[in-house]
């Protein structure tokens, strides 16, 4: 953990993982050359933090991070990019009301956009 103080703000958190993307393995769409690794390491934060909520852990999705100075503390691999850092914990707050984001965020009418088929 003090490895990751000089990368990030884990909030004092215990525990903290660090998704990376191997981009010598990940799939790339023929197209454009756009790499999925990305994607993939954030489905996959997106899981462990659901899994952490399941087992009455906080965590927090960390993406204000150096990654150079995380590469180099962690001996990372050149081809492996640092994509999300989840830090674990129990929350020392309660859960936030689950209507906030009627408040807080862009209007669904204004996210949303329908097209019609016909
Ligand atoms: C892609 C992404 C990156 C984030 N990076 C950070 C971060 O670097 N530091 C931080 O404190 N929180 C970070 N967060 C967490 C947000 O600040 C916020 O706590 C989270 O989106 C939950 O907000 P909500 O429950 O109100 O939607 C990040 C969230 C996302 C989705």
């Amino acid at each position: 953990m003090q490895k990751l103080s000089k990368a990030a703000n884990v909030y004092d958190a215990p525990l903290a993982i660090v998704v990376c993307a191997d981009h010598t393995k990940t799939w790339t769409r023929p197209f454009d050359q756009k790499q999925t690794g990305d994607i993939d390491a954030s489905i996959l934060t997106d899981h462990m933090m659901l899994e952490a909520t399941e087992l009455g852990l906080g965590s927090v999705w960390i993406c204000y991070f150096k990654p150079d100075v995380l590469k180099k503390e962690f001996c990372i691999p050149e081809e492996w990019e640092p994509i999300n850092i989840l830090a674990i914990g129990y929350s020392n707050e309660k859960a936030a009301a689950p209507d906030r984001h009627r408040n807080m965020r862009i209007p669904i009418g204004e996210l949303v956009s329908y097209d019609s088929l016909t």
